[in-house]
C-alpha cells in the first residue's frame, strides 16, 4: 500500500479529483465504484468545480455505488442514491443510465445482489474503486465480524455505523435502516485499483489498525493489505498518529 499524506483535507480533495479528471481523459469509458458518507464530500465537490471551470467529458463514464440501505430507492431523501445525484452526479452531469445502484427497496434481496454483481462483471469490473473507513474498520458495509462475507450481499449494521449515518436522517439514530446491501471484500478486492481515503482524527486509530496490524476480520480494511494497487490517501490528523507507518510520502 502506498501512503501518501496532505496537509489538509481540501488539497487531498484536490489532488484526488485531479487524478480522477486526468484518469477519465485519457480512458473517457473508465468504470468507478464510488462511496458516499462525510469522507467523499469535498472530493465530489472539486468534481463538480473543476467540470465547471474546463469541460470534462463524463458521458461515457460508468460509476457502481458501494452501498445502500435496505428499505430506501432511488426516491427516498435518505437513500445513497439520492446523496450521489445531489452531491456528484447532477452536478457533473452523469445521468441515470451511467449509473448502477443497489436497490434498498427490492423485493428479493439477494435476486438484487446477485443483478450487482452480474451488471459489474459485464461492465468488465471496476477500474477505480473510492473508497472511506469506517471509525469500526469497515468498508462499504463490511462490518467487523469473525467471517466476512465474499461477494454483494445484505450486512446487519452495527452500533458505531448506524451512530455515524444518524448525520444522514437529521441527527435521529432510530431512523437509520438497520441493514444494508453492500460489495462483498472479494467484489471490493476485484477493482484493479483502489483509493481508500481517511481524514479527521477519529480515524487515525483504526488507520494504523488497518496498516499495521495483520489481515483480520475484526479490521475488515485490513484486507486492503493483500490487494497490489491500493493508495491510502490521508490528511495531517491521520497522519500524524502514525509514526510506525512506513514510507509515508508527504504531499
Ligand atoms: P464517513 O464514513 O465518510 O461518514 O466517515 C466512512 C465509512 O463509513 O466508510
Amino acid at each position: 500500500m502506498t501512503c501518501e499524506a496532505y496537509p489538509s483535507e481540501a488539497m487531498l480533495a484536490k489532488a484526488l479529483a485531479r487524478r480522477l479528471i486526468d484518469l477519465v481523459a485519457r480512458r473517457p469509458s473508465i468504470v468507478l465504484g464510488l462511496p458516499t458518507g462525510r469522507t467523499p464530500l469535498l472530493l465530489y465537490a472539486e468534481l463538480i468545480r473543476v467540470t465547471r471551470e474546463t469541460p470534462v467529458d463524463w458521458s461515457q463514464v460508468r460509476t457502481f455505488n458501494l452501498d445502500e440501505f435496505v428499505g430506501l430507492g432511488a426516491g427516498d431523501p435518505g437513500s445513497y442514491a439520492t446523496f450521489m445525484r445531489e452531491r456528484l452526479f447532477d452536478g457533473i452531469g452523469v445521468t441515470p443510465t451511467q449509473v448502477e445502484f443497489l436497490d434498498g427497496r427490492a423485493a428479493d434481496l439477494e435476486g438484487e445482489c446477485a443483478r450487482y454483481e452480474a451488471a459489474l462483471a459485464r461492465a468488465g469490473g471496476m477500474d477505480v474503486l473510492i473508497l472511506g473507513i469506517g471509525i469500526n474498520g469497515h468498508i462499504g458495509f463490511n462490518e467487523p465480524a469473525d467471517a466476512l462475507v465474499t461477494r454483494t450481499h445484505r450486512a446487519t449494521l452495527d452500533d458505531r455505523t448506524r451512530a455515524a449515518n444518524a448525520l444522514w436522517f437529521g441527527g435521529d439514530v432510530s431512523r437509520v435502516p438497520r441493514a444494508a446491501l453492500t460489495m462483498g471484500m472479494a467484489t471490493i478486492l476485484s477493482a484493479r485499483s483502489i483509493v481508500l481515503i481517511a481524514t479527521g482524527e477519529a480515524k487515525s486509530d483504526v488507520v494504523r489498525e488497518m496498516l499495521d496490524g495483520g489481515v483480520s476480520t475484526r479490521v475488515p480494511a485490513s484486507f486492503l493489505q493483500l490487494h497490489p494497487q491500493v493508495t491510502v490517501m490521508l490528511d495531517e490528523l491521520v497522519a500524524d498518529g502514525l509514526e510506525k507507518c512506513r514510507a509515508i510520502s508527504r504531499r
